[in-house]
């Protein structure tokens, strides 16, 4: 089979986007209404699976009482909230620069426009339940969030769209495993029931972005697409709990930074959020030694035993 014209490439990516315009506009949340913000929060009731607590399994996490082990997980799920808004201004502007590029009555510019204002809403949504929480809005480590200015001038095309499925596919496990617990606060459930709807186009979409931008590719390009997916990618994942959430319960952020670094448990969770994406951006072939190192330290790939 020869390959794809340009021009039916071009038609293939503005239906991709047409079919998400019709998806949006049949089903979208609006968390100022959608969520029950003055409902009280349920005592006892936790906020991740404990399981999913980075400390889960070491000898701190046996030391902690059991109202030490809900508090870190609420000050964690709230890190992973504010880290999680943050990824989405970065994909905002992402978005804004390609609308800015083009024509903006085409289909595809029209559903770029439509995800900045799902993810508007979202950064609201995420934002409004850590304030609900209780809880300080950690967002990324400082060093992180300067790093993030650059991410919109050194990323673009498959690289920028493939770290940002990292982002959205590695949350959406997680929120997805927790969207039906019944012993997680209600408020939590509802923001992840919203989230998994809405991410389900912007995923969509990416996948779309990564595929099409992949074929066009040069060499030369390949590998720097390859290297700086990797390098962004470790920060997504290292940067989702802010070490500053162990002093909530008496632990040296240092200390309890080290021990989930080298926590089993913790290092499996992160193999697994990524257990969807991974194989994708494997075949996409933005999985490639310039950017191994950085694979490897974010753990997504698994142990080095496990490859
Ligand atoms: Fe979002
Ligand atoms: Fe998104």
């Amino acid at each position: 089979m020869s390959a794809p014209t340009a021009e039916r490439q071009t038609a293939d990516r503005h239906q991709t986007a047409e079919r998400l315009l019709k998806s949006s506009a049949k089903k979208s949340y609006d968390p100022a209404v959608d969520i029950d913000w003055d409902a009280p929060l349920v005592e006892g009731g936790i906020w991740v699976p404990e399981h999913r607590v980075s400390l889960y399994g070491t000898e701190l996490w046996e030391r902690m009482t059991p109202e030490q082990r809900v508090e870190l997980g609420k000050h964690e799920a709230c890190s992973v909230a504010s880290v999680g808004l943050w990824f989405e201004v970065l994909l905002m502007q992402r978005l804004l620069k390609d609308f800015y590029a083009e024509d903006p009555t085409t289909p595809r510019a029209q559903y770029a426009l439509t995800e900045v204002a799902d993810e508007c809403r979202h950064s609201q949504m995420f934002a409004r339940m850590v304030r609900t929480a209780g809880v300080e809005p950690y967002g990324p480590q400082e060093s992180i969030r300067q790093l993030g200015k650059l991410f919109s001038v050194v990323s673009w095309g498959p690289a920028a769209y493939g770290a940002i499925l990292v982002a959205e596919e590695v949350l959406d496990r997680l929120q997805r495993e927790q969207a039906n617990d019944e012993r997680i606060q209600p408020l939590m459930r509802q923001v992840n029931r919203i989230h998994i709807m809405e991410e389900a186009r912007h995923v969509s979409f990416a996948r779309d972005e990564v595929t099409r931008g992949m074929a066009q590719l040069s060499r030369t390009e390949k590998a720097y697409q390859q290297f700086i997916i990797a390098y962004i990618s470790m920060f997504v994942v290292r940067s989702l709990i802010n070490p500053k959430v162990y002093a909530s319960v008496g632990i040296d952020p240092a200390v309890g930074r080290r021990a989930a670094l080298g926590n089993p448990h913790h290092r499996e969770m992160i193999r697994w959020a990524g257990e969807k994406i991974m194989p994708f951006l494997d075949e996409a072939g933005l999985v490639g030694r310039p950017g191994m190192t950085w694979w490897r330290r974010s753990f997504l790939l698994g142990e080095p035993g496990d490859r």
